[in-house]
């Protein structure tokens, strides 16, 4: 890391605003290299200084990344004026810059990345990239091989888009072991499906057009990042080393 103003340093990990960061400094509650800071423009370097707030290192993270368990009932938004977001489940003192990689429906469950790296964010999205995507759905239907067929040769949706082949998988002999719906009827199915597009309600909207309805859905997998499955509906976490170099240069088209 070059080196950059303290004020600065502190407001982009999320201490609080530049005027916040400089009452602390008033307050003498910042230090660098154990000293206490007067000037709020004095020039640190994460490499070779150690900033403390209150007593707290403080470490200089320009991008964060955290996968998080989406429950029911909030939207894949930074803010809303009526409406729970992702971003309100975050505990993060950089979560005000975070925005969520793609949207999930409200009622859709699962992995749901959230980060302020747009490269990254755009790499994943970007409908050249055909990143993969799985999903596990509860489908109220009977799936035949005549559809498993459908889907594998692209279906056409309500408004003509003729979609990418999709990877449509019967998962109804692993019920027991699929701990992902809570609740569901005998008559229902359980599929796996992967696609490598986000169209508008894209699942929903490929059951519709075979007559079929999506129940409930949850996201498993994006590109080569699955979800932890230690991390409860509404937990998240900051992703692994690994995990992030894999996203990061894991070939995103053939996972
Ligand atoms: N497809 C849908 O229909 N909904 C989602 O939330 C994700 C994919």
């Amino acid at each position: 890391m070059t080196s950059i103003r303290v004020d600065k340093f502190l407001s982009h990990v999320g201490i609080g605003t530049r005027t916040e960061v400089k009452k602390l400094i008033k307050q003498k509650k910042i230090k660098v290299n154990g000293r206490i800071v007067i000037d709020p423009g004095l020039k640190v370097d994460d490499d070779k200084d150690q900033v403390s707030v209150n007593g707290d290192i403080i470490r200089y993270q320009e991008y964060i990344y955290i996968m998080l368990h989406k429950p029911k009932g909030v939207i894949s938004a930074t803010e809303d004026k009526k409406e729970r977001t992702v971003i309100d489940l975050i505990n993060h003192p950089m979560k005000s810059k975070l925005f969520p990689v793609g949207r999930l429906d409200k009622d859709t469950t699962g992995l749901l990345l959230l980060t302020n790296d747009g490269h990254l964010s755009h790499q994943l999205l970007s409908p050249k990239k055909h990143v993969a995507k799985t999903y596990y759905a509860l489908i109220d239907g009977h799936i035949t091989e005549e559809i498993l067929n459908k889907f594998r040769s692209g279906i056409v949706l309500d408004d003509g888009y003729a979609c990418m082949p999709a990877v449509l998988k019967l998962c109804s002999e692993g019920r027991k072991e699929l701990k992902i719906f809570k609740e569901w009827d005998k008559h229902l199915e359980i599929v796996s499906i992967t696609i490598r597009e986000g169209k508008f309600h894209q699942i929903k909207r490929m059951f519709e057009a075979v007559d079929m309805k999506v129940m409930e859905l949850y996201r498993h997998q994006m590109g080569s990042l699955i979800l932890d499955q230690s991390l409860v509906q509404g937990q998240s976490r900051e992703l692994s080393q690994i995990e992030l170099e894999e996203l990061k240069t894991g070939d995103m088209e053939n996972v």
